[in-house]
């Protein structure tokens, strides 16, 4: 695997495969790398000739400057996960390579950028993303582009802005990757003591709930909320929101009668968990 910082070494290193029409699969990636980015690192590895990693911790996607600091951050050890996952290429690029100065450009997705963790973490956030993935796509190319399904909401911004913006490639939401008890894996797991740990369980099995009102029948979205939140309440967990909306677009629905997914956000101790689940 070569570790690459410049975007120079990067188009470098990718004019070859290119030329030989090598399929090139990318997994945009902020690093701390746990089981979930393995999976979508081997998803890749499965399907592409070529895959690149991209470890960026994008700072346009940060409304708080603490939060930006406080993101954990070990590019060796991501390095050395990313080699043992056979990665062809980790892009690790500064924030100056990505934003030199003078930088002026944001990719805005309005709609399903709007709502939930866009309001929640404010205006800029899902702007930063668009704004970084379209940057990644454009100068890697990929023929498909990895993301996990724990963010939903993110994979709908990026399916709508490649939509919009005609570009090729395609997206795949790669399935949550859980814990042996059901946590949703999430670099943030790891700032849990051992009481809240058992209490962001709740987050599951709420979803889990809705689901099995679902599946007993229930279509008022009312209710199968309802459902969901009783067991976040049992934990003593007040949700950032709890959410049935439809896939694509995010809009809240009323009453399912399709594809239908379920979404929750709580903060736990000191962090904010988010988990989804897909009703069918
Ligand atoms: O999900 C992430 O890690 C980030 O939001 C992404 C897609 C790499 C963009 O910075």
């Amino acid at each position: 695997m070569r570790t690459l910082h410049t975007i120079a070494e990067l188009r470098s290193a990718l004019a070859q495969p290119r030329r030989e029409g090598r399929r090139v699969g990318l997994v945009p990636t902020m690093g701390a790398f746990h089981d979930g980015h393995r999976s979508l690192m081997r998803r890749a590895r499965h399907e592409c000739e070529l895959v690149v990693v991209s470890l960026f911790v994008n700072p346009s996607q940060f409304n708080e400057p603490a939060d930006l600091d406080a993101y954990p951050r070990d590019e060796p050890h991501d390095a050395a996960i990313a080699a043992e996952e056979s990665v062809d290429l980790l892009f690790a690029p500064t924030a100056a390579e990505m934003y030199p100065h003078g930088f002026a450009t944001t990719v805005h997705v309005s709609g399903v950028a709007s709502g939930l963790e866009g309001a929640l973490r404010g205006p800029g956030h899902f702007d930063g993303v668009a704004t970084i993935v379209t940057k990644l796509l454009s100068l890697i190319n990929p023929q498909v582009a990895y993301f996990g399904q724990k963010d939903a909401q993110q994979v709908a911004v990026v399916r709508q802005l490649t939509r919009d913006l005609n570009l090729p490639q395609e997206i795949v939401a790669c399935p949550t990757v859980r814990e042996a008890d059901g946590l949703a894996m999430s670099s943030r797991n790891r700032l849990l003591d051992a009481s809240d740990r058992r209490r962001a369980l709740a987050l599951q099995r709420a979803l889990a709930a809705a689901q099995q009102a679902a599946a007993s029948g229930e279509r008022r979205a009312a209710e199968i909320l309802a459902a969901a939140a009783a067991v976040l309440d049992q934990a003593s967990l007040e949700p950032d929101y709890l959410a049935l909306v439809d896939p694509p677009t995010f809009e809240a629905v009323s009453a399912v009668s399709g594809p239908a997914l379920a979404l929750v956000a709580a903060r736990v101790g000191p962090v904010r968990l988010i988990d989804n689940q897909l009703l069918a």
